[in-house]
């Protein structure tokens, strides 16, 4: 059965020393907090996932990258791989974040190979997905994410398939201040599992926890998670601030 998930994006922000204070702070307001149905995922910089992953050892949470090479190892100056993230302790990888499709040239096609190669080293990928705004106010943005999750992911197997989680992201919810509606999220959640559903079968569509993403905070975020195919957050902003943090990761 899927698992309720929140993710912290930190993005490219924080120096080392106030990544240190931030992590160990996370740690802290967990002990305080009933968290058993929830997993918590902290996503910093690649430098500094040694240190979240040590933390982690001792704290109710997880490790994760933001990216990953879509090559094995060897001569690719400034990537990482996926069997580096796996050597310091990371568990989950979020691939094709639309801030990396937009200023990195992302490919559906370079995150399928993304996808691969975590799912290789036991990681599980957080696979982003989610229409601009031009997009959404065209009314295309149901065949938008149709594209991006059949390039995307759709060459897995069942059994790998199950082992993933996506996050619904609209780009216009992103770092905005606007979130999506409810019942916006909820529309285009129930859409993914009902492709996961019509490609595979109803057991893997119910095993993928779908996570929303876009200016979730403290506020709004109790309302987006009682929804039905609602299962968490990948939160950008909010995941920077512990007590935020944390909150969100409480309202299930
Ligand atoms: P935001 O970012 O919460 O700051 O909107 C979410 C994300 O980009 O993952």
């Amino acid at each position: 059965m899927r698992r309720n998930i929140v993710a912290g994006n930190w993005k490219m922000n924080k120096l080392f020393s106030d990544a240190d204070d931030l992590v160990n702070a996370i740690a802290e307001e967990l002990r305080s907090y009933d968290t058993s149905d929830v997993d918590v995922i902290v996503c910093p910089p690649f430098p500094y996932l040694e240190l979240v992953s040590d933390v982690s050892e001792d704290g109710d949470f997880f490790t994760g990258a933001q990216n990953v090479s879509k090559f094995e190892n060897g001569a690719y100056t400034g990537e990482v791989s996926a069997t580096m993230l796996k050597s310091l302790g990371v568990d989950y990888c979020i691939v094709g974040h639309s801030e990396r499709r937009k200023y990195f040239k992302e490919t559906n096609q370079d995150i399928a190979q993304k996808i691969d190669r975590l799912l290789n080293e036991d990681i599980t990928p957080i696979m982003c997905v989610g229409e601009s705004l031009d997009e959404r106010e065209s009314g295309r943005y149901l065949e938008v994410i149709r594209t991006q999750i059949e390039e995307g992911i759709f060459h897995l197997s069942a059994d790998d398939m199950q082992r993933c989680i996506i996050a619904y992201e609209p780009v216009w919810a992103i770092g905005t201040g606007h979130t999506a509606t409810k019942e916006q999220a909820q529309e285009v959640h129930a859409f993914i599992r009902n492709l996961i559903r019509e490609k595979y079968n109803d057991d893997v569509a119910q095993e993928v926890s779908i996570l929303y993403g876009g200016s979730c905070n403290p506020t709004n975020a109790k309302e987006l998670f009682a929804m039905e195919d609602i299962d968490g957050g990948l939160i950008g902003g909010a995941s920077l601030k512990h007590k935020d943090f944390i909150e969100i990761a409480s309202s299930f």
